[in-house]
């Protein structure tokens, strides 16, 4: 199946708009279904115990919601800072106070991806993505990867698989009552998503990294980038 990136509609759509906020609550249930926070918890939980409070940061973290249920799964052992990055200003204070009772503190940066990449004092322990670098292709894919293989020592990506079955499933969620927006992006989604070792092939300098991408779940891509010699 040859990867085709086509304009998300929730990308386009004001953050107040009906359909818009209908469709992140959507992704709530994608996400769920997709088991992409259990995923991203599991990776997460095989980083060395740290002293001081972990910097994580989510790129394309939209509401929040998605990290908050890694922070729920991870229990209260290490602390953890992240920074919340997205083109919308999304998480609301709910959000922030499950943050808080999960252990964790959280600040949020509005910016396009490329901004806040493009500033140095961005740097972190581990980096993370759901349902993010699929928006991206040919060189802005590879400046994206170039830019978080210079901020970060790891980074895991959670992304649609590019597969038969994930595109049939992504034609039915209009049956779990997912709506128009949501629809759309699902399909458009998998056909951007990636498969085989399609991320590993733009990591830049491969050989200062091990680098892990495979099929996770029933619908997804995990890919797992750390930098050599980091304990
Ligand atoms: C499909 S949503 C995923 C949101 C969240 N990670 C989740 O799983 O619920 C993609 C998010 O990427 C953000 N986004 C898209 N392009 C971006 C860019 N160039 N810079 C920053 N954020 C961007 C969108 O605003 C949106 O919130």
């Amino acid at each position: 199946m040859k990867r085709i990136v086509e304009p998300e509609l929730l990308d386009e759509l004001p953050a107040d708009d009906p359909h818009a906020r209908r469709s992140r609550q959507d992704l709530r249930r994608v996400n769920f279904l997709m088991a992409n926070a259990g995923l991203l918890a599991r990776e997460l939980e095989k980083l060395p115990p740290q002293n001081p409070p972990l910097k994580i940061v989510e790129l394309g973290a939209g509401d929040g919601h998605g990290l908050l249920q890694v922070a729920q799964r991870l229990g209260r052992g290490q602390k953890f800072e992240a920074t919340l990055l997205d083109r919308q200003d999304l998480v609301t204070d709910q959000t922030r106070h499950a943050f808080a009772a999960a252990n964790w503190s959280i600040q949020t940066v509005t910016a396009d991806v490329f901004d806040f990449l493009g500033d140095g004092a961005r740097d972190c322990d581990v980096m993370v993505a759901n349902l993010f670098v699929h928006h991206f292709e040919g060189p802005h894919l590879e400046r994206l990867l170039r830019g978080i293989a210079g901020r970060t020592r790891r980074f895991i990506a959670v992304e649609p698989r590019r597969a038969a079955w994930p595109l049939f499933c992504s034609r039915l969620l209009g049956l779990i009552g997912c709506n128009i927006v949501t629809r759309h992006d699902a399909v458009v989604s998998v056909r951007a998503g990636f498969r085989d070792q399609e991320l590993s092939a733009l990591w830049p300098e491969p050989e200062k990294w091990n680098l892990s991408e495979r099929a996770a779940g029933q619908f997804s891509h995990l890919f797992i980038a750390e930098r050599k010699g980091q304990g």
